[in-house]
């Protein structure tokens, strides 16, 4: 069975997913770490929870990325982990991990990329006034959410939306699609 690390830097509700789904058997993984950079991140309290470990770190206490990413790479390889797994981490990663984990970091991001890319992706859809937003499943590169996308849900935006409902729409289909993806690119 694989291992797994999910980098979150928010509430984790698609960290809660993946361990829903590892629970109930739709997905075949160890979720070996939760990585964080943020350490009031709710995600952080789901993992005690659950008793996953977790490595929280800011970001502003580093000389720079480098550094940061060459603890977490420690973790990583402490818990000899296969694959990263982001859910809403809001930060681009960096060469360290990049070239270590090469087409095994996965991401979730949520609009119909290319379109609507970095932070605030559903305010962006409102702000544009389109019909329809969605979610993307990506492998991750350099840039900011533009990797080869793995998997795509459409969502219709209604003439009445808000970015709460729009958000809750976006939620519900991530929660679903993510766990299910990761299971295929774990088993293939
Ligand atoms: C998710 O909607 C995810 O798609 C988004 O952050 C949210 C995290 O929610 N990610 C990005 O915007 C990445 N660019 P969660 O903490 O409840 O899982």
């Amino acid at each position: 069975m694989k291992n797994i690390a999910v980098f979150a830097s928010g509430s984790g509700s698609n960290f809660q997913a993946i361990i829903d789904a590892v629970k109930n058997g739709e997905l075949e993984a160890n979720i070996s770490l939760l990585v964080s950079d943020k350490v009031g991140a709710f995600a952080i309290e789901r993992a005690k929870g659950e008793g996953i470990p977790f490595f929280a770190f800011t970001a502003k206490e580093y000389a720079n990325k480098e550094e940061y990413e060459a603890e977490i790479l420690k973790e990583l390889k402490d818990k000899e982990i296969d694959f990263i797994i982001l859910a809403g981490y809001m930060r681009l990663i960096g060469s360290t991990l990049l070239t270590e984990f090469e087409g095994k970091i996965i991401n979730i991001h949520p609009s119909l990329l290319p379109a609507f890319p970095g932070k605030d992706a559903i305010g962006q859809a409102l702000d544009a006034k389109v019909k329809v937003s969605g979610v993307t499943v990506h492998y991750v590169d350099a840039g900011m959410d533009t990797g080869p996308i793995i998997a795509q849900k459409p969502v219709e935006i209604s003439e009445v939306e808000t970015k709460e409902s729009l958000q809750a729409k976006i939620h519900s289909i991530e929660h679903e699609l993510y766990p299910a993806v990761i299971q295929k690119i774990l088993q293939s």
